[in-house]
């Protein structure tokens, strides 16, 4: 295997997910063991810009598997769409003699990777993000804990929709991306579901509830991805016209804290020790994915354009199972 690289880097960026660390961990412990030196970088490209970086050993990473959120701390900087700002970080990587960098985040993460890539930097992309928006990869690091997350919330906020006999609307995150409402209407057995896939007009979503009362539900779960509706108001709305007590839960921030689940461990620890493969092996500009168990890669700039493939199958699944 060609050593064509000495030292690697590795950083966190945008929305933090759980078993970031795992990916870190792997990183690291596998750079040691073929003999490279791994940095870790604190709070994204901002760690990068401010040269804010510090030399790992196996003994840093030794526990960090069991933890939420990432132990190498996030940040946004919209400003590395600059190429000014860009080469500030440039200039510290070449100053550490760093040749590559390992970024663990989603959509942004991975557009800074490829404009790195341009610069001279070798770089691979894991995908880490509770959306599971990232096209190439059937799933991303932290999308089933933040998706167990959901399905203990809904779970309960059933438990107390049915002793009240209302309806519960449950915001759930995603961005853009239905995923997390579409699994866990699939999980749970929401009696509504409007994902941006398939998105209902709030006539749609009164006539549902009202058709769920009709089958004879004293709870009502109604599932919603955010940036889509305003959940308060849509309870008001759905009261108003059905007579259905209505109550709305925005999740929010606990959707992406919290212990990470053993599949996302799995998957994170496969994908950094799968990350350090390819950089020895010569591979840049690319981003790893998981498919049916297998790990894969991609040219990073043709992830960020990808299509994201349909959710037709499952949301007819979920039309059949309810
Ligand atoms: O991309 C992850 C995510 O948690 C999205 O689900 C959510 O829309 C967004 O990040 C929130 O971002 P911020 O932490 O900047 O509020």
């Amino acid at each position: 295997m060609a050593k064509n690289i000495k030292k690697i880097a590795i950083l966190t960026s945008g929305g933090d997910s759980p078993a970031m660390n795992n990916a870190v961990k792997a990183v690291v412990n596998s750079a040691i063991t073929h003999g490279l030196e791994p940095y870790l970088v604190f709070e994204g490209y901002k760690g990068l810009v401010e040269n804010n970086l510090k030399k790992a050993s196996k003994k840093d990473v030794k526990f960090i598997g069991a933890k939420g959120g990432t132990i190498l701390q996030s940040a946004r900087l919209p400003e590395f769409k600059e190429e000014k700002v860009r080469k500030v970080a440039v200039a510290n990587l070449k100053k550490n003699k760093i040749d590559a960098v390992v970024g663990i985040g989603g959509d942004g993460t991975y557009m800074g990777l490829a404009r790195l890539t341009e610069m001279g930097i070798k770089t691979v992309g894991l995908p880490g993000t509770i959306d599971n928006d990232i096209s190439s990869t059937q799933y991303t690091i932290g999308f089933y804990t933040t998706l167990n997350t959901i399905v203990t919330a809904v779970d309960q906020i059933r438990d107390t929709m049915e002793s009240h006999n209302r309806a519960g609307i449950v915001e759930v995150m995603g961005r853009h991306c239905g995923d997390l409402a579409i699994y866990a209407a699939l999980a749970t057995g929401a009696e509504v579901l409007s994902v941006p896939e398939r998105k209902l007009t709030i006539e749609e979503i009164v006539k549902q509830v009202k058709q769920a009362r009709k089958e004879g539900n004293r709870s009502i779960i109604v599932l919603i991805t955010e940036n889509m509706y305003n959940a308060n108001e849509l309870a008001k709305i759905i009261e108003a016209e059905t007579k259905v007590e209505t109550r709305a839960t925005v999740l929010g921030y606990a959707q992406r804290g919290g212990v990470p689940q053993a599949m996302d461990r799995f998957i994170a620890t496969r994908m950094g020790e799968f990350a350090v493969e390819k950089l020895l092996e010569g591979k840049t500009g690319i981003a790893v994915n998981v498919n049916n168990e297998e790990m894969t890669t991609k040219n990073i700039l043709d992830v960020v354009k990808m299509k994201r493939p349909s959710r037709e199958k499952l949301l007819k699944q979920y039309d059949n199972s309810k």
